[in-house]
């Protein structure tokens, strides 16, 4: 049996977006998020504030979230790596800007942490015990994913139990959702299965979250067997945008327009607006100059 509901969490304004090289208007990503909003998706996660080093596209994080305070009807999360006392950045710009949800991003793999936060998988751990810690006290509430959950570019094939030990971990330091991450889109239910199966040891289910990137076409399989051992949370992003800076060849998140198709033929509820979302595709997909890297979407403006 699969959840009657699924809770979608749009992550087309940061994941989407933080790989596109040319820097999209901050009014534009305030417009995405909007219509993304309207269409009733309940978590939009806006933007990281992260190095603007090594994300140039999201170095207006602060800008984006300001525009969008007045907006209701969604959360708002956004990536913090890091707490930083003394400069202002990381966890406590986003909170000084009005964020009033964060998500720390940890790896299963050592050089995936390496490659995308410059630490061990440990010093992570260490450095987002501050950051959960700190949020306790603001009354935030964090939102742990696990990168690389079945395989990683440098290391091929990541064994289930180091990701389950990664969940725990960002469980026990009081994560209230992890989101568990195929960055890189090689998995298949043959790997994601077993994988699933380590961490429910761990943390319980109602808890997870699963998270696809589409390289060889696998996500939608993955979140149907995903849904069929009890997870019913699913991150997507609008038009299948999408990619992680420093996963080389990865594509697109899995399209929230084939994820909404998919679920209301199985007749999951997601009170998101199928049309509503395909809109919010075409105006990033014409401002970008792509075609949508949803089917759905390509299918719907074809009848
Ligand atoms: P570092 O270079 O090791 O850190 O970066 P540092 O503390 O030495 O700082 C270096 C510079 O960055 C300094 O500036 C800091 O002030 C600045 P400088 O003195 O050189 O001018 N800095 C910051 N600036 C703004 N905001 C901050 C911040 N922290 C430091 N929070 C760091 C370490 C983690 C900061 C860096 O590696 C970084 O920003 N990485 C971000 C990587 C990222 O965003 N990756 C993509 C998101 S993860 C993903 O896509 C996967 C996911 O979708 C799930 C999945 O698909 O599996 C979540
Ligand atoms: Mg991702």
């Amino acid at each position: 049996s699969i959840p009657r509901y699924v809770k979608i969490v749009e992550v087309g304004p940061r994941d989407g977006l933080q790989n596109e090289k040319e820097i999209v208007p901050t009014a534009v990503k305030v417009k995405l998020i909007e219509m993304l909003v309207s269409s009733g998706l309940p978590v939009v996660e806006a933007t990281s504030f992260v190095s603007p080093k090594w994300v140039p596209q999201l170095a207006d994080a602060k800008d984006v979230i300001e525009a969008i305070q007045g907006l209701e009807g969604a959360r708002f999360p956004v990536l913090t790596p890091n707490l930083k006392c003394y400069f202002i950045q990381g966890f406590e710009a986003a909170v000084a800007a009005g964020v009033k949800e964060v998500a720390i991003f940890a790896a299963a793999s050592e050089s995936f942490s390496k490659s995308n936060i410059n630490c061990s998988i440990e010093d992570s751990l260490a450095r987002y015990h501050d950051v959960t810690l700190a949020a306790k006290k603001f009354s935030i509430p964090v939102r742990g994913y696990i990168s690389c959950v079945v395989g990683c570019p440098v290391e091929g094939a990541v064994a289930p139990s180091k990701v389950a030990y990664v969940a725990k971990e960002l469980f026990e330091m009081g994560c209230y959702e992890i989101s568990l991450g195929d960055t890189i889109g090689v998995g298949t239910p043959g790997t994601v299965i077993p994988m699933i199966k380590s961490v429910i040891n761990v943390v319980p289910v109602e808890k997870l979250a699963v998270h696809f990137h589409d390289t060889y076409g696998q996500a939608l399989s993955n979140i149907l067997a995903s849904l069929q051992m009890g997870i019913s949370t699913v991150d997507s992003s609008v038009s299948g945008l999408g990619g992680c800076p420093y996963a080389k060849g990865a594509s697109g998140n899995v399209a929230t327009e084939d994820v909404v198709y998919m679920l209301n033929g199985l007749g999951v509820e997601t009170n998101v607006d199928l049309q509503k979302v395909i809109l919010a595709g075409d105006f990033i997909c014409r401002h970008l100059g792509r075609s949508s890297g949803s089917k759905t979407a390509v299918a719907f403006c074809r009848t």
